[in-house]
């Protein structure tokens, strides 16, 4: 976590934190050791489907889940898999969030292999699919062939500067209207792209994204279903490179001080989650523009075409210089979140068809990598 998420809560929790990280020294400059080597180690391996996969788990995924696990045994294949064990039943009862970032993989997969000159062939779901439930039949079998004809897709050049940047964005630079030419242009797997910079439209989607952040956190078990994944501090984040990474030196002094906990983030009237609700309204209320992807259907290959365009769309996003965070809330399937729904997709997908992503665009700070397990560990 960055310093200016840092500095909101020190705002927030005023000077007793910023004293107490003083007087905390050693435990606050705590820094996860392994969780970020992942990054450092993509594209290392004699395997042509190793190098691949080494970067394919770095894509984005709902709540950084990475339920991502690759067969290798049949020579020149990868069978891609799903664990059932992390998926989100509660704010993604269908899956569809945890397919599109199946989809996210695969993309990046065959992205990276483009540039080792293999052409991979993906055939999603060769044993089908249920639209309810993902369970163990296969996601998706990709054929690695060595082609020295095959061309390298340009958008991997941004895939180690890629983020979901998750902080304010500046409010006085505006995002230029050629940027949002060539987001556009960059989606090619089957999806819509929407976009929008002006200011009616922005004030719109900032109120509904923010009415629905409010409702998922309010919503005790949507709530609940990320506070069991809160990796607090580096040990936390070492022991568990997945979930919401809370490390960095404001997050290990709050712990250390008993005022951030998994317990006070699920008490609606605790420190830990007032400063959420204020943090998350300051996010989504910096939004300087909105590109979303809407599919005709909604089956898991419509899913996986999202997933493959959000990827292209994220690097494409980081290529103009820009952030992107996905809002999600919105394109919830839990009933509390009925309404909103509701209204998202009248909004931007007036005549039909499924609004699979939506994500607020514009200028953020730097961030850090998020963590990652190593490739190793997604082999089966
Ligand atoms: C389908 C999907 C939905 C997501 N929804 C949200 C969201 O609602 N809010 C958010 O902050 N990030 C969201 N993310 C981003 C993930 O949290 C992020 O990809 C993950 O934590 C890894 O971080 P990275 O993308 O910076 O590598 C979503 C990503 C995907 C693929």
């Amino acid at each position: 976590m960055n310093l200016s998420r840092r500095k909101t809560l020190a705002l927030i929790g005023g000077g007793v934190i910023l004293a107490a990280t003083a007087s905390l020294g050693a435990i606050a400059t705590r820094q996860p050791r392994t969780a970020l080597l992942p990054w450092s180690a993509a594209g290392q391996g004699a395997d042509p489907r190793h190098r691949a996969l080494s970067y394919a788990l770095l894509a984005p995924n709902p709540h950084n889940r990475q339920p991502w696990r690759a067969d290798l045994r049949e020579a020149g294949v990868v069978t891609l898999y799903v664990d059932t064990n992390k998926l989100l039943p509660h704010t993604d009862p269908f899956s569809r969030q945890i397919t599109i970032g199946l989809g996210c993989f695969l993309e990046l997969m065959q992205m990276a292999a483009s540039h080792d000159g293999q052409r991979v062939t993906i055939t999603p779901f060769p044993e089908g699919f249920d639209d309810g439930a993902l369970d163990s039949r296969p996601v998706a079998r990709a054929v690695f062939t060595p082609d020295a004809s095959v061309t390298p897709d340009p958008l991997f050049a941004h895939v180690m500067a890629r983020r979901s940047n998750k902080e304010p964005y500046d409010t006085s630079r505006p995002v230029p209207a050629a940027a949002m030419e060539a987001l556009a242009a960059s989606v090619a797997r089957g999806s819509q792209f929407g976009g929008a910079l002006d200011d009616a439209r922005i004030t719109q989607l900032r109120d509904l994204t923010h009415e629905a952040l409010v409702i998922e956190f309010t919503t005790p078990r949507t709530m609940q279903e990320s506070v069991d994944l809160f990796r607090i501090g580096a040990r936390e984040v070492d022991a568990n490179p997945d979930g919401l990474d809370f490390s960095g030196p404001m997050f290990e002094t709050l712990s250390a001080t008993g005022l951030f906990s998994r317990e006070a983030s699920a008490d609606p009237d605790s420190f830990a989650s007032r400063s959420a609700l204020t943090m998350v309204e300051a996010t989504a209320k910096s939004a300087m523009g909105y590109v979303w992807l809407t599919t005709t259907g909604n089956s898991r290959t419509d899913q996986l075409a999202a997933g493959a365009d959000w990827l292209r769309l994220n690097l494409a996003v980081t290529a103009e210089g820009l952030g992107t965070q996905p809002m999600s809330q919105a394109l919830q399937e839990f009933p509390e979140m009925a309404t909103h729904y509701s209204r998202v997709h009248a909004l931007l997908a007036p005549e039909g068809g499924t609004v699979q992503m939506l994500g607020r665009i514009g200028f953020g700070p730097a961030v850090g990598q998020s963590p990652r397990w190593p490739v190793e560990a997604i082999i089966l």
